[in-house]
């Protein structure tokens, strides 16, 4: 089993697909933080927007261990937005993210992934594809009840535009840009909780059988 899940920044992704994952047993990879961890090491070498240091941040990367600290900050997503415009480090990466599908971890019988060109790009094969969205607005507010019940300090109209340009970025990439896939179940999250959310995937699903 495969199932492919993409949408924008803060869209209940990682939500749906761990409730997925646990259901049909399968192995979950959020990809983003793949890109969110080639930003950092790509800090760590100069400036992530440059080309050379941003491919050499993806080459050195260890899969091992995906938990470095501060990989799930804002501003670890901003900046992974960035190197993931960079073509030549979506080509290193994708090969990882394919191989994760074809070969899941731990004995797995299948595999589900979140990301941004999951049904286009790295699973088009996928005969399942869901497309998670919710408005802008949505998302900011749940972004910003996250990070408050996390403890950490949060102005919500900040969040609200770092949301939006991440947005355009992700959009208007000229590679992998994020799009539902045509043949993607797109789901408006923004009346929906996340129990209805799965109820809805679920009976997307066990309609394609
Ligand atoms: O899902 P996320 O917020 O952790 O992703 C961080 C950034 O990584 C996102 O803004 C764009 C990039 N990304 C991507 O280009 N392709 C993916 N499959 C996943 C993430």
């Amino acid at each position: 089993m495969l199932i492919a899940v993409d949408g924008p920044a803060a869209a209940g992704k990682g939500t749906l697909t761990r409730k997925l994952a646990e259901h049909f047993d399968l192995a979950r990879l959020d990809t983003g933080l793949i890109y969110r961890a080639v930003s950092l090491k790509a800090l760590e070498l100069g400036d992530p927007s440059d080309e050379k240091i941003a491919v050499a941040a993806a080459e050195g990367l260890s899969f091992s261990d995906p938990d470095l600290a501060g990989l799930r900050d804002e501003a670890a997503g901003n900046a992974a937005s960035k190197v993931a415009a960079i073509p030549a480090v979506r080509d290193i990466l994708l090969i990882f993210q394919r191989n994760f599908a074809a070969n899941p971890p731990n004995g797995k019988k299948g595999a589900v992934l979140d990301g941004r060109d999951i049904g286009t790009v790295v699973c088009p094969e996928a005969p399942y594809k869901l497309f998670i969205d919710a408005s802008a607005e949505v998302r900011a507010d749940r972004r910003y009840k996250e990070l408050q019940e996390r403890g950490d300090e949060a102005i919500r109209s900040a969040i609200l535009r770092d949301i939006i340009d991440r947005d355009e970025r992700d959009r208007s990439r000229t590679v992998a840009p994020l799009e539902p896939a045509k043949d993607a179940k797109v789901l408006d999250t923004s009346d929906l909780d996340a129990d209805a959310v799965f109820a809805a995937a679920l009976n997307f699903i066990s309609l394609q059988d």
